[in-house]
């Protein structure tokens, strides 16, 4: 698995692709995917979609059972109307705001081969557990200064003048 630039930031496990990405906390988990280049859509949803507005259903994720299920935001009204007969750990991604480190299986309705073993590697490996909130600007410490680069940087003192100069 990847390494992060940030220890702070929330990662999203796919679990088909085998990646880890990080995302900004309260980041719409299909945004995150479609930049990612992670194929959130089958066939019909490739063929077209409504673009992010909860009506096509066809964005489906599966978040496994555990504490993947709470990192996102609650389900809406419309993933509980859309996704009446479906299981109870699927998500619409265009709806799901994503607030903590989760798994997640992209294209459920797809068949996975070795899902079993590819959950159980996916798991085995802690993930953070990324914040609950956007970073508040300015909290970051600054990085301490270098002394060295700090002289270099000062600018050279002017020349003083001579007594022939002065006279
Ligand atoms: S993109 Fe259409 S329902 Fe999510």
């Amino acid at each position: 698995m990847a390494a992060f630039a940030t220890p702070l930031m929330p990662v999203i496990r796919f679990v088909r692709e085998g990646r880890d990405v990080e995302c900004y906390p309260g980041e719409n988990l299909r945004e995150v995917a479609l930049r990612e280049g992670i194929q959130l859509y089958g066939l019909k949803g490739t063929l077209g979609n409504c673009g992010g507005c909860g009506q096509c259903i066809t964005c489906f994720v599966e978040v496994p059972e555990g504490p993947s299920q709470v990192a996102l935001s609650p389900r809406t009204t419309v993933e509980d109307q859309k996704l009446r007969r479906r299981s109870q750990g699927w998500r619409l991604a265009c709806q799901a705001l994503v607030n903590q480190s989760l798994l997640v299986i992209t294209r459920p309705q797809v068949g996975l081969a070795d899902r079993e073993v590819l959950l159980a590697a996916a798991q085995t490996e802690p993930l953070p557990l990324g914040p609950t909130s956007w970073p508040v600007v300015g909290t970051q410490q600054e990085p301490a200064e270098d002394p060295a680069a700090a002289a270099a940087a000062e600018p050279a003192a002017a020349p003083t003048a001579t007594t022939d100069e002065a006279s």
